[in-house]
């Protein structure tokens, strides 16, 4: 059942060009420059009176839909914001009927993202759901929403399921843009990213053999930084979550400009820095951080765009994802990080699949 691979969550490592494939398969549309979602349930006018972009959900779906901010913000010029499900029920969130909800969850059962769906609709809000599992209970509660076809997920550590949620969202970004400020030309552009997508995933799983090497030299520490600029900062927190849920080491996730404020402090000889630090806006001063913790013995993984040799002399090691659009490049970078994380386990000997203490799907508040 694990298809020849080692664990389940290398299986779904590997399904993702495939996964992703299905995500996008029939969703874009190139004349127009736009997205197909019907599931959406939305006219063009229901469109056109959203005023704001809310994003619920809960760890990795959490990163996803900050991800989705980004692009909501770039691209459509909606003001989006993202809340952890469960502080949505306990303040009093501002929303109503211009407000579009985006309720993101994989298994569909997550109680405080259902708590949160709940509560959205009963302020009037226009919610919608993000899931995989067909029939979930935030599927049906929601009525309307992009299923995202990512297959079954077994592995504890979600991984197909968060790219196919970064690649819906941005198809929905991309439906709201072109109402908006998005001219066709640029609408077109970015669907041909978006189907580009399970190439670029492909050309990073294929650096799987090398990212087992270097990951030789991250297995021994007991903590490790994570840090990113803009729309990678929430792929720096993904990369954080996943190797802590999977290898027990410490990880933290930092916006690249936050580390002087504090966390710099905790660098040491040899301490890992993974910095997402791809091709997009605001790269210099990612490397610039690069800089500092190097200064204090830090040991440099970076996660940089194919061909970008300035990158690449301020790292120890490298991973190279292809060159593409900031946004869709979340995708790869995220994939490379999975696959770091996976190698990292698996040389300290965890039970990758089911790391202790967790559950699939959290049904309890
Ligand atoms: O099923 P959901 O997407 O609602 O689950 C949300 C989180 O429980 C889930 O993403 C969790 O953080 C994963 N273990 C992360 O790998």
């Amino acid at each position: 059942e694990k298809g020849g691979y080692e664990h389940f969550m290398l299986k779904e490592i590997h399904e993702q060009p495939e996964s992703l494939a299905n995500a996008i398969r029939g969703r874009l549309d190139f004349n127009l420059g736009s997205s197909v979602l019907s599931g959406m349930g939305t006219s063009s006018r229901d469109l056109a009176e959203i005023n704001r972009v809310v994003l619920l959900g809960c760890g990795t779906s959490l990163h996803a839909g900050l991800v989705g901010e980004y692009a909501f913000e770039d691209l459509a010029d909606l003001h989006a914001e993202v809340h952890q499900a469960a502080e949505f029920r306990y303040r009093n969130p501002l929303i109503g009927r211009s407000d579009l909800v985006v309720a993101i969850s994989q298994s569909g059962e997550t109680a405080d993202t259902l708590a949160a769906v709940r509560e959205a609709n009963q302020k009037g809000a226009f919610v919608m759901g993000l899931c995989n599992v067909v029939g979930s209970t935030i599927a049906r509660e929601t009525g309307r929403g992009v299923y995202l076809h990512a297959g079954p997920e077994i592995s504890v550590a979600s991984t197909k399921a968060f790219t196919c949620q970064v690649a819906v969202l941005l198809m929905i970004a991309l439906k709201l843009a072109r109402g908006r400020r998005y001219s066709r030309e640029q609408g077109m552009h970015l669907a041909k990213q978006i189907d580009s997508i399970p190439e670029f995933v492909r050309a990073t799983i294929a650096q799987n053999e090398a990212i087992a090497e270097l990951a030789r030299h991250y297995a021994d520490n007991e903590h490790a930084f994570f840090i990113g600029r803009g729309c990678m900062y929430p792929v720096a927190l993904e990369g954080a979550l996943k190797l802590k849920e999977i290898s027990y080491i410490h990880a933290e996730g930092y916006h690249a400009a936050e580390l002087k404020h504090g966390p710099i402090a905790l660098l040491e000889e040899g301490t890992p820095v993974i910095a997402i630090a791809t091709d997009i806006p605001g790269k210099d001063k990612t490397l610039g951080n690069v800089e500092e913790c190097r200064a204090r013995g830090a040991r440099i993984l970076g996660v940089i765009t194919e061909g970008d040799e300035e990158a690449a002399a301020y790292m120890d090691d490298v991973i190279r994802v292809p060159a593409c659009d900031p946004l869709v490049s979340t995708i790869p970078a995220t994939v490379a990080l999975q696959l770091l994380a996976y190698h990292i386990a698996r040389i300290r000997g965890c039970e990758i699949d089911q790391p202790r203490n967790l559950a699939k799907s959290v049904t309890v508040e």
